[in-house]
């Protein structure tokens, strides 16, 4: 645990810019602890590019910020092959997601074949051109949001390979007094760049060596066993309501349960224990199982969402 305090450091560094949204700034956290991608979504103003660029200032590490359009190509993403005339070659010029934090902002405005080449890199590490495939960095991270689906000029992003984030995010509005807090530090911030990187960030070597000790935080079986069980029961929706059955086009892969064990071993750290305890693993599993319940057209009519399927199991399913 000797890298943890740095880890609450670098979330002191995040609430000096980012007014209340706890959650969220914890789940960032946990994300570059378990190497994971995270997906935040909320309506625009809620500060989710804020978050991800004042997280990237407290980290030495390159940061790249793509703003994702209708008329982004894949290339734009991965880089390509340019020909040189001089000596008749063709040189890899590497596009901006061979970088250590990527923000891939407002995702859902390109169109799927960009989705999928940016989806490609985070699922292998690596990218593919002209043939030749090239590794990322060990660090490798992408952040993205977007704005809620119901909103026009979006592609929505492909369900099946929505599980390649570890964390799933939904942001709420801030309550009225963080709201005037927001207000009051945004004067302030005209008198200082806020999110110009400060003396104290985290070296990479410092992420990677807390991502080691993040995979060395104990977990009973007992609770391994509850994992296995909350991620089981979003492919058998019987246990909890007949019709919530026929609800369901997909439940969560092992995917799952390995990404609620990795997020829960964050959250033990983050709060300082080398052991995880079952309320880890209740506090992760929306974030976690939320994207990866894929339900069909008659769930909307009823009324029926992943979050209202994930409280029934978590009510359902005690905790050991
Ligand atoms: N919780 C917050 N803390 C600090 N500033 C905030 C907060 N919520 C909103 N803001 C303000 O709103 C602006 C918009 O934030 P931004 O990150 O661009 O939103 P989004 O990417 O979610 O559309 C920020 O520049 C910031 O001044
Ligand atoms: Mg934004």
């Amino acid at each position: 645990m000797q890298t943890q305090p740095t880890f609450l450091q670098l979330r002191c560094h995040l609430e000096s810019i980012i007014v209340g949204q706890t959650k969220l700034l914890d789940r960032l956290l946990i994300a570059v602890l378990s190497g994971g991608h995270i997906l935040l979504e909320g309506l625009p103003g809620l500060a989710k590019t804020r978050a991800v660029t004042a997280l990237a200032s407290g980290i030495h590490a390159s940061f790249q910020r793509i703003q994702f359009t209708p008329d982004l190509m894949p290339a734009d993403l991965t880089g390509s092959d340019i020909f040189n005339p001089n000596d008749r070659t063709f040189n890899f010029i590497t596009g901006p997601l061979f970088h250590e934090i990527v923000l891939a902002d407002e995702i859902n405005r390109a169109p799927p074949k960009v989705q999928s080449a940016l989806l490609e890199a985070m699922q292998e590490h690596q990218i593919t051109v002209g043939g030749v495939t090239r590794d990322l960095p060990d660090l490798f991270i992408v952040m993205a949001t977007q704005n809620p689906l119901e909103q026009s000029g979006t592609y929505p992003l492909p369900e099946a390979q929505l599980d390649r984030f570890l964390l799933h995010v939904v942001l709420d509005y801030p309550s009225a007094a963080d709201e005037l807090l927001i207000l009051q530090r945004d004067q302030q911030s005209y008198f200082g760049a806020d999110t110009a990187a400060v003396d104290s960030a985290l070296k990479p070597e410092t992420v990677l060596a807390a991502r080691r000790e993040v995979a060395k935080v104990h977990i009973e079986e007992v609770l391994e066993k509850y994992i296995i069980q909350l991620v089981g029961a979003t492919r058998e929706l019987t246990q909890i309501d007949d019709q919530w059955q026929g609800y369901l086009r997909a439940g969560a892969s092992p995917r799952a349960s390995i990404a609620l064990l990795r997020a829960s071993s964050a959250l033990a750290y983050l709060n300082g224990r080398e052991y995880v305890i079952p309320e880890d693993i209740v506090e992760m599993a929306p974030d976690v199982l939320r994207h990866r319940i894929v339900l069909n057209h008659t769930a909307r009519t009823a009324n029926v969402d992943a979050d209202a399927i994930i409280q029934r199991i978590l009510a359902e399913i005690t905790v050991p």
